[in-house]
């Protein structure tokens, strides 16, 4: 492979390097126009000759390529792209500040053959002027919010092999060819057709599929689609990856599916299916398969099974199977996973001895009796509710359910070692800034995510696409393995540049588009698409040909590359060691919270709101009901049923964590009731969106209040009662929560003040429970937000209560200047430090006091406080004080203060304006801008540390 891309790229990269040329007017004015409607281009966009710009190319003096993924370009106006009517390649993926309507213009570009825009915030319709583009082979629009339906003349793209519009809003049903018009039935090419999370309704056409038809992916999962799955999906023999799950099919799954041989990964699952149980005999590759949630006819536990020898999950959960499962299933050599949970199993189980140890068997709610191997099993059994377990068994192992902790993939051995600010270390020991995002996988064949073997191939096949392609690339982590609730996989992936602190807007646009475009073979791993967080800090513009050594391939080696890859990737799946498969059953799959029914999730008083709901109190999510955003999307402010003001987190798509990471995060939120801690009313979890609903607090957040943008000034005393609130909500967080919580985002702007200006510590989006590793601190990626980040763990990556201590130093010492934590490049615990030197031991601290509060010396307890927060920030957390040791304390400089012994608000004003008027921006977020590491703000993490 590796060898052939080579010969590929010496023939058309040499080609392409001889044609550059000054750039021909009209593109010249195009760019510029472009330029002038967008804002945040590269900063060498400024040179006279576009061609020599970071990010485009050219052929002849033509614009031919615009690649520009994951560099922050923002602007609505896209028409002047379509006068560069030579451009072959146009990538603008990963650029969330670019939105608005592809416009019909866009049809002008008649030589475009790769089209990318995974991830920006294009909406409206997809043009049918996109039918007028024949040459394109490559066309991806996933993950934006187009809305509308298909277009029909996307029939029109003969060439097209790759279609992908998953994750956008597009409704009506599937086009095919009629004698009027046009539809993806004609599109024999085609080796990709990815459709998955739209609101498609309407049935599949018979027609869609035909056996002229070269498809290895069909990929429909999370629509609405009705009727019966057509016969003729059987007659597309090429196909390997199959999703209609969670539809709402109905009718018998049809017979000829079984004449799909080459079939790897199938799932059916979510929908409502009847008749008999498919037959899968002959599938013979097949290892991935997912038929749960069906109203199948009861039958036994299909013989079929034992005959797939490629399996290494079934999921046949709610399936309506019956009697004792054949101790010949076990046997197949490569399983990893089998549920069969909530189906009517009984009698004895009997696994044999020939299973694999790393076998994971979720039997949950079946009618078995007796278990033939109860001392002496080595699987990871589960027969909860069973009546095996009602009896005297209920103490057994397989009795009860087991929390699973995920694993900690190798990342690094130099723990000795720390980085400067806001760099990480790179698991070759070196400090850079690394290029982050998620890889979500549409399909995989595996479902053991502990095991290495998988991560290793991942990791492996990245490093050398990257490397072949030139990139100055260090080394990639991979970490977090999480299914989510579309049962898609994700990745967190970290790229650390190499010879450099960080990578330049050609490197960045580079890997960008490598991994969505998706030229190389992945053993084990269906298609995906990379959705990135914006990169903190370019290097300047250092030039190098990545661009024209990837466009050489593109054109040189697509149908080749196409070829041999996709021909290859699945073929090739063959042994490998299974370990023991993690809980990954998605805990909403049966749960329908439209009925509140299900007992998961196990809430403690928050609401379940439908969509509808919080649409309405958001008057349709309007930009005049904002009250903040950040990384993982925006925050509504709205008025619930009862009349109560509430304030509404909306993941935005691409930020959505699994159902589990939700479920964990609204579980673990809803137990925490504390007056000084945030508390959430409710969730949403409804068509596909994931919203958080928090009780809403006036006053906007601490450092709004520090810096003056509210318009009060904080007496003393007010100041020793936020901090004792907010000491008093982490302590309680900490100390008396079960499990306890380490926040690991404390900072002013997450400490947010009601009308009383009571303080209350928000947003646990980075929060981490402290489960029982019985070591006291839990290994985890560096996230935080920059000047609040304790430098132990940032070190060490040993997370402790600890760390969140350090933070609260730092809003300490906050409340005593009223400065940012990093000013002029200086951070406030040197800051501080140089003043207490400089006063050499004086009692005169009005150096650091801010200004607002007058002199010192009428601050009563100051020096007693100062030396608090600088206890709180002391280089080793074995040295910090606990924080109820910081509650205790700053409770003995309230009794200082005879003022403070009744806590009246007595808040100065320093303006007069009306206090209804200030709508303060909310952050129940941590900013993006921020550089926090965290990769989306509005996840609790699992725990990986083993
Ligand atoms: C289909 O493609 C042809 C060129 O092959 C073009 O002339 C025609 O306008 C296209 N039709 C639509 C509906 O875009
Ligand atoms: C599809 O969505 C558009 C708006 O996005 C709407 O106007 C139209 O009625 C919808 N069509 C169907 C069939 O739901
Ligand atoms: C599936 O195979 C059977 C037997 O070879 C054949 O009769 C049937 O037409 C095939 N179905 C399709 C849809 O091609
Ligand atoms: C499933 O199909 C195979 C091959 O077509 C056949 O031999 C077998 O009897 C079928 N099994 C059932 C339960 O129908
Ligand atoms: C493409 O443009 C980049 C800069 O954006 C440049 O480094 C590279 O040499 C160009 N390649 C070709 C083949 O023109």
């Amino acid at each position: 492979m590796g060898s052939r891309i080579f010969v590929c790229l010496l023939l058309f990269s040499s080609q392409i390097l001889a044609t550059l040329a000054l750039a021909d007017s009209d593109d010249t004015a195009a760019l510029n126009a472009i330029k002038s409607s967008w804002s945040n281009w590269p900063p060498d966009w400024k040179e006279s000759d576009p061609c020599g710009w970071e990010g485009i190319n050219c052929t002849d003096s033509r614009v031919t390529s615009i690649m520009l993924a994951g560099t922050g370009v923002e602007g609505s106006d896209f028409s002047d792209i379509s006068a560069l009517t030579e451009l072959q390649f146009l990538d603008l993926s990963n650029n969330i500040g670019l939105k608005g309507i592809l416009p019909a213009s866009i049809g002008k570009l008649k030589k475009l053959t790769t089209l990318i825009l995974v991830g920006c915030s294009f909406y409206g319709p997809i043009p049918d002027a996109i039918g007028s583009l024949d040459r394109l082979t490559f066309l991806a629009l996933n993950n934006n919010s187009f809305s509308g339906s298909i277009p029909s003349s996307i029939g029109n793209l003969t060439q097209l092999s790759w279609l992908d519009l998953s994750y956008n809003k597009l409704n009506g049903t599937i086009p095919v060819a009629s004698k009027s018009a046009m539809g993806l039935d004609m599109l024999l090419n085609a080796r990709h057709f990815h459709l998955s999370n739209n609101q498609l309704t309407g049935s599949i056409p018979d027609q869609l599929f035909s056996s002229n038809m070269n498809l290895i992916h069909t990929i429909f999962d999370h629509n609405q689609l009705t009727g019966n799955l057509p016969s003729t999906l059987g007659s597309v023999k090429t196909l390997e990856i199959v999703r209609f799950d969670s539809n709402l099919l109905d009718g018998s799954v049809p017979p000829d599916l079984s004449n799909l041989t080459n079939m790897n990964e199938l799932y059916l699952s979510n929908n409502k299916f009847t008749g008999n149980m498919p037959n899968l005999t002959g599938m013979n590759f097949l290892h991935y398969v997912d038929l749960s949630n069906n109203n199948f006819n009861a039958s036994n536990v299909p013989q079929w099974i034992t005959s797939l020898q490629s399996l290494t999950t079934l999921m046949m959960e709610n399936t309506q199977i019956q009697g004792q499962i054949p101790v010949d299933f076990f046997r197949l050599p490569q399983l990893e996973t089998v549920v069969l949970s909530n189906n009517n199993l009984s009698g004895i189980l009997n696994i044999g001895n020939s299973y694999s140890n790393n076998l994971t068997l979720d039997l949950r709610n079946n009618s078995i009796t007796d278990f033939m191997q109860k001392k002496d099993y080595s699987m990871e059994l589960i027969l909860v509710d069973n009546p095996i377990c009602n009896t005297s068994g209920a103490t057994l192992k397989y009795c009860t359910v087991e929390n699973h902790h995920n694993n900690t993939f190798p990342s690094n051995n130099c723990t000795a070692k720390s980085c400067y600010k806001n760099q990480v270390l790179s698991p070759n020991c070196g400090c850079s800034h690394p290029y982050t995002g998620t890889l979500h996988f549409f399909s995989f064949s595996f479902s053991d995510l502990q095991n290495l073997t998988y991560y290793k191939t991942l990791n492996g096949a990245l490093m050398s696409v990257f490397l072949s392609n030139g990139l100055p690339i260090d080394s990639v982590i991979l970490a977090n393995p999480t299914v989510d609730m579309y049962n898609y996989l994700q990745f967190s992936l970290q790229i650390f540049p190499s010879g450099q602190h960080s990578f330049n807007r050609t490197s960045i646009s580079t890997i960008g588009f490598l991994l969505n475009r998706q030229q190389f073979p992945l053993q084990y791993y269906g298609p995906f698409f990379f959705i990135d967080e914006p990169y903190c800090c370019f290097a300047g513009s250092k030039k190098s040909s990545n661009a024209g050594i990837i466009i050489g391939v593109a054109i040189g080696c697509s149908v080749l590359v196409l070829l041999v890859i996709f021909a290859g990737i699945y073929a090739f799946l063959q042994h490998r060691k299974a370990k023991r498969a993690s809980e990954r059953s998605n805990p909403f799959a049966s749960w329908d919270p439209k009925k509140e029914s299900g007992s998961v999730p196990q809430l403690q008083g928050a609401k379940w709101f439908s969509f509808e709901d919080l649409k309405k109190c958001t008057d349709n999510f309007s930009e005049s009901k904002c009250i903040g955003s950040g990384g993982y999307g925006k925050v509504y402010k709205g008025a619930i049923s009862s009349g109560q003001l509430v304030a509404i987190k909306r993941a935005q798509q691409g930020s959505m964590q699994g159902a589990s990471e939700f479920k964990t995060e609204i579980e673990l939120m809803s137990r925490i009731h504390h007056k000084n801690v945030v508390s959430l009313v409710g969730f949403c979890y409804d068509q596909g969106e994931q919203m958080l609903v928090y009780e809403y607090i006036s006053n906007g957040t601490l450092r709004d209040c520090l810096s003056g943008k509210i318009g009060f000034k904080l007496d003393w005393s007010r100041r020793l009662k936020i901090a004792f609130d907010a000491a008093r909500g982490l302590s309680y967080l900490h100390e008396l929560a079960n499990p306890p919580i380490i926040h690991r985002d404390i900072k002013s702007n997450n400490i947010l003040l009601d009308d009383h200006f009571n303080a209350k510590v928000a947003d646990f989006g980075l929060s981490k429970l402290m489960g029982d590793t019985g070591k006291g601190y839990v290994t985890t990626q560096v996230k935080g937000t920059l000047g609040y980040m304790d430098p132990e763990y940032y070190m060490t990556q040993q997370l402790t209560e600890k760390s969140d201590v350090y933070s609260f130093g730092i809003v300490l010492l906050e409340l005593i200047t009223a400065k940012a934590p990093i000013k002029h490049g200086k951070h406030i615990v040197r800051a501080v430090q140089a003043e207490l030197d400089d006063a050499e031991g004086s009692e005169n601290l009005d150096k650091i006091l801010d200004p607002a509060m007058g002199s010192g010396s009428h601050v009563v307890g100051l020096k007693k406080f100062v030396d608090l927060a600088m206890r709180c920030v002391r280089e080793s957390a074995a040295d910090r004080p606990t924080m109820g040791e910081v509650v205790r304390d700053i409770e003995n400089i309230l009794e200082l203060s005879p003022v403070n012994k009744k806590m009246d608000t007595k808040i100065s004003r320093s303006s007069h304006e009306e206090e209804s008027n200030l709508s303060p921006l909310h952050s129940y977020d941590t900013e993006v801008s921020d550089v926090s590491y965290g990769s989306f703000p509005f996840r609790v993490e699992h725990q990986y540390g083993k």
